[in-house]
């Protein structure tokens, strides 16, 4: 591949544009400035440095973000800013798209790719990826609540009753939840069928992918092949 080509692929713009950014002598190749936009490079080991800052080739991009509150997972967003406004430019060009969405108001694990097959395999009902969540709700949750959510309740505009893989009360107020789709507002209308309301929403986990710990909010990281790798087992899920 030249490397032109290869910073385009990347997001650092139009094929013209880094054209000039190598002549211009910003870009290095494994550890060697690089002058020559059309020199042939390794896409499979390839280190390149921009503008000082290093940056791996990657084919696609699979990347996980500590969602803050009071930002929209939408490339337009309305009334807060968008996540992207969270990733470096490159990945925002290249096209990075959110894996399902979630809530301004809801914080935790959200899981970003420009590999859209990826992407369908992640949300898709059929595959059931379990998506975790820890949901803080206005009144005190009960047994009966957990029982009704596991049984499904009826949510508007669905055809039959929706149900929880697993609901397990965490304290007085809190419920930890898991769904094996991502229906609109769909934690949020399944407690309101209760008689509750949620209060905070955050999403620990999708598949066995948890959270990092150490990943702070507003925050990101790469998903590595062993990343993905627990991200692609099979489910169905089985109950605890
Ligand atoms: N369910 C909701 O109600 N909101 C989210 O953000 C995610 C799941």
């Amino acid at each position: 591949m030249m490397l032109a080509r290869a910073l385009q692929a990347q997001g650092f713009g139009s094929r013209k544009a880094c054209r000039m950014r190598v002549r211009t002598g910003t870009v290095a190749v494994n550890g060697v400035v690089c002058t020559d936009p059309d020199a042939e490079v390794d896409p499979d080991s390839l280190e390149l440095s921009v503008d000082g800052e290093p940056w791996r080739f990657r084919a696609r991009a699979y990347l996980a973000l500590h969602k803050p509150a009071g930002y929209e997972c939408s490339r337009q967003p309305s009334h807060h800013p968008g996540v992207f406004a969270l990733l470096p430019a490159p990945l925002v060009q290249r096209g990075v798209q959110c894996v399902g969405r979630l809530d301004q108001d809801t914080t935790g694990l959200l899981l970003l790719s420009d590999d859209g097959q990826f992407i369908h395999r992640m949300i898709s009902p059929k595959r059931g990826v379990p998506k975790v969540y820890r949901a803080r709700c206005a009144e005190a949750v009960t047994p009966a609540m957990c029982d009704v959510l596991v049984a499904g309740v009826p949510l508007r505009d669905e055809p039959a009753p929706v149900a929880a893989l697993a609901c397990e009360a965490i304290d007085e107020r809190t419920v930890k939840l898991t769904l094996a789709e991502g229906k609109y507002h769909q934690v949020k209308r399944m407690i309101a069928a209760t008689g509750n309301s949620v209060v905070a929403l955050h999403r620990e986990s999708i598949g066995v992918y948890a959270l990092p710990a150490d990943l702070e909010p507003g925050t990101w990281r790469w998903l590595e092949a062993d990343d993905l790798e627990r991200l692609e087992r099979t489910w169905p899920f089985v109950k605890s």
